[in-house]
C-alpha cells in the first residue's frame, strides 16, 4: 500500500487517552506497511480560527494544511468533551474544507470517560467531517479509561483487536480507492 495515512489525535491535553489510542493504530497500520504520519493536537497548537487572510501565513497553519493536503486517508481519534469533540479538533478542521479531504477515506474512534461516554463525540465528529466532504466509514470505535494504565498505554486485548479490525477497514476502502 503506498497511500499516505494520517493519524490525527484531537485531544489538547498531554497526557491524553486519545493520544493513547492513535498510538495503537498508528503502529497497526505501519506494521502493514503503510505510509504513516501523526498530528497530535496537544503538540501542534494552532491559533483560534478567525478567518484573516494573516492566519494563511502562519507556520502551524501552513503544516496542518500540507499534512492534510498530502493524505490519502485518515484515523482521527476525538475526546468526549461535554458530548462533543474537543475544541481543538474542531478548530484545527475550521482551518481546512472539502479541498482536502473529498475522496479520502477516514476511520473515527473517540477516547471518553466511561460508561456511555463517547458515541456522542463520534457523531458529533460524522456531522463535523460531512461539512469538509469527507469518506467516514460506517465502522467506529469507543475507549474507556479502564483500557489505558497510567503511563498512557492501551493495554485490552479485546480493545486492540477491534482497533485492528478497524484498520482492515480503513486499509480496505483505501484498496477500493486505488483501484487494487
Ligand atoms: C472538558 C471535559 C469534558 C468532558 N466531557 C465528557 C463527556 O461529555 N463524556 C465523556 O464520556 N467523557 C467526558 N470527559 C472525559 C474525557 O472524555 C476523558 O478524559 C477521555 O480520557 C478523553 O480525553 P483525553 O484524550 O483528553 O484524555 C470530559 C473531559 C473533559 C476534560
Amino acid at each position: 500500500m503506498s497511500q499516505n495515512v494520517l493519524f490525527i489525535s484531537g485531544s489538547p491535553r498531554a497526557a491524553a487517552n486519545t493520544k493513547a489510542v492513535v498510538n495503537v493504530v498508528y503502529r497497526l497500520l505501519r506494521d502493514k506497511q503503510g505510509n504513516a504520519q501523526l498530528l497530535d493536537l496537544h503538540r501542534h497548537v494552532l491559533p483560534l480560527f478567525n478567518g484573516e487572510p494573516t492566519q494563511n501565513e502562519l507556520d502551524s497553519v501552513i503544516q496542518l494544511r500540507k499534512l492534510v493536503q498530502e493524505a490519502d486517508a485518515f484515523f482521527i481519534v476525538t475526546p468526549e468533551y461535554h458530548n462533543g469533540i474537543s475544541g481543538a479538533l474542531k478548530n484545527a478542521l475550521d482551518f481546512l474544507n472539502g479541498d482536502h479531504f473529498r475522496n479520502k477515506p477516514v476511520a473515527i474512534a473517540a477516547a471518553a470517560g466511561g460508561g456511555k461516554g463517547g458515541i456522542n463525540a463520534l457523531n458529533n465528529l460524522r456531522i463535523v467531517l460531512r461539512g469538509v466532504q469527507a469518506n467516514v466509514l460506517p465502522s467506529q470505535y469507543v475507549a474507556d479509561p479502564n483500557q489505558i494504565d497510567s503511563h498512557g498505554i492501551f493495554i485490552d486485548e479485546a480493545g486492540v483487536n477491534a482497533l485492528q479490525s478497524l484498520v482492515q477497514d480503513l486499509i480496505s476502502a483505501i484498496k477500493v480507492k486505488e483501484g487494487v
